[in-house]
């Protein structure tokens, strides 16, 4: 609805983040950032205060950027932003693991890597929630033919929505210009949206934010 996110201040992450090996190369996913995007540009559209972490390029959407590679610099940017937010929206897809001790230098192809030692990447949206408790946090779920793990997540990390796609599906997850998501509510329903382009699952996700939030608001 126009201008219903008027005065709400939103936090919105897109992209892959890109972990380190050497200078030149890095551990990365297939995020194209167009998730993010659309949640970004409907919610600037509909008037809210936006600023969008993200690890690729973004045409204007009326967000303020803010533009990170690692997990950790993501982190440091949402965890410091979190706090003055009404609404923190995690499209962006996280590495889980880090090389633990990155090169320096180039590696040389004839000094050989026998193994790279990987260590957990702090998990940012869990942070979300304990260093911003007012703020409606909504997570996705990158899930790989069965979304029984997302119901698990929607549980654990402290979410008050959840929105989960299935990445091998047809049409769905990474670089699609479309998505099937199913959400889940606080309540611990669920809800299957149909195949529709990301513009409007960002659309329908907003209307469901409004409605949580308005669900949520202490009756005068
Ligand atoms: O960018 P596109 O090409 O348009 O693709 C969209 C998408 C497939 C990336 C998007 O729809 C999506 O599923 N995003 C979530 C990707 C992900 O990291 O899922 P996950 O199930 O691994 O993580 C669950 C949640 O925890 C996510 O909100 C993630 O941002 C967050 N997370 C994960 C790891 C970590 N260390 N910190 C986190 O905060």
């Amino acid at each position: 609805m126009p201008g219903d996110l008027s005065g709400w201040r939103v936090l919105v992450t897109a992209g892959g983040t890109r972990e380190p090996i050497d200078p030149v190369r890095y551990i990365g996913n297939h995020s194209s950032g167009k998730m993010g995007l659309a949640v970004t540009a409907e919610a600037a559209d509909r008037g809210a205060d936006v600023t969008l972490v993200t690890t690729v390029e973004t045409v204007d959407t009326g967000a303020t950027i803010i533009r990170v590679e690692t997990a950790q610099e993501m982190a440091e940017s949402v965890w410091g932003l979190a706090p003055r937010q009404d609404v923190v929206v995690m499209v962006a897809a996280v590495a889980d693991f880090r090389p633990a001790a990155p090169s320096a230098e180039k590696i040389r192809r004839r000094d050989g890597l026998q193994v790279i030692e990987l260590e957990p990447t702090p998990d940012i949206l869990l942070g979300v929630s304990e260093k911003a408790p007012d703020a409606l946090v909504v997570g996705f779920a990158a899930e790989a033919g069965s979304l029984d793990r997302a119901r698990e997540k929607a549980m654990t990390k402290g979410v008050d929505l959840l929105v989960a796609n299935d990445v091998l599906a047809e049409g769905s997850g990474f670089g699609t210009d479309t998505n099937q998501v199913t959400i889940f509510y606080p309540d611990g329903s669920t809800e299957p949206w149909p195949l529709l382009t990301k513009a409007e699952v960002a659309t329908r996700l907003w209307d469901a934010v409004v409605r949580v939030r308005q669900a949520s608001e202490p009756r005068q």
